[in-house]
C-alpha cells in the first residue's frame, strides 16, 4: 500500500494543491455571499435566494474540497514520512484553525437563514483576512520547510 502511495507522491501533491485552491476560493467567497444576503429582508424571497447560493457552494465546492485537502494530505504526510517533522505539526495546527473557521462559517450560514444578523458588513469582509493570513503561512510552511 505504502509502495503504491509512494509512486502515487506527486500525484497526490497535485490533487492536494487543486482541491486547496477550491478550498480557500469558497471560503474567500462565502462571507461576500454573507455580504449581500444580510442586506435582504428576513423571511424575503431573496432571503431564501442567497441561502440556497451559500448552501450550493458549501455543498457543491467546500465540502468535498476540504475532505479531498484532508485526504490526500494526511496521505503524502504517512507515505513522506513527514510526522516527525516540526514544520507538519505547525501545518497541522494551523489547518484545524482554518477548518474550524470553515464550520464557524457554516453556522453562520444557518443563523442568517433563521434571519439572524450577527456581524456587520465590514466585519464580514475583515473576516477574509483570516484564510489570507492563514494560507500565507500554511504555504511558507510546507514549501521552506524552517523547522
Ligand atoms: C488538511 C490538512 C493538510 C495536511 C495533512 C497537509 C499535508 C501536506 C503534505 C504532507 C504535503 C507534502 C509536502 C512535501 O512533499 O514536501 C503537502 C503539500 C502542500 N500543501 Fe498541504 N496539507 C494540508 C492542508 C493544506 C492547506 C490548507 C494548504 C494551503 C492553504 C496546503 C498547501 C500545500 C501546498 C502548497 C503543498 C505543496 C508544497 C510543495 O511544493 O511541495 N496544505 N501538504
Amino acid at each position: 500500500m505504502l509502495q503504491v502511495l509512494s509512486m502515487l507522491y506527486l500525484w497526490l501533491k497535485a490533487g492536494h494543491v487543486i482541491f486547496v485552491i477550491f478550498w480557500m476560493a469558497g471560503l474567500f467567497m462565502l462571507p461576500r455571499l454573507f455580504v449581500y444576503h444580510q442586506e435582504t429582508p428576513v423571511n424575503s424571497p431573496e432571503n431564501a435566494v442567497w441561502t440556497d447560493r451559500e448552501r450550493k457552494l458549501m455543498k457543491i465546492i467546500m465540502a468535498p474540497s476540504v475532505a479531498v485537502v484532508w485526504i490526500l494530505g494526511l496521505a503524502m504526510a504517512v507515505t513522506g514520512g513527514w510526522f516527525t517533522q516540526g514544520w507538519l505539526h505547525a501545518k497541522l495546527l494551523l489547518v484545524v484553525v482554518l477548518t474550524g473557521y470553515h464550520i464557524w462559517l457554516a453556522r453562520y450560514h444557518r443563523a442568517l437563514a433563521r434571519g439572524e444578523r450577527g456581524l456587520s458588513g465590514k466585519q464580514l469582509r475583515l473576516l477574509n483576512e483570516v484564510p489570507g493570513i492563514l494560507g500565507v503561512l500554511i504555504v511558507i510552511l510546507v514549501i521552506l520547510k524552517p523547522f
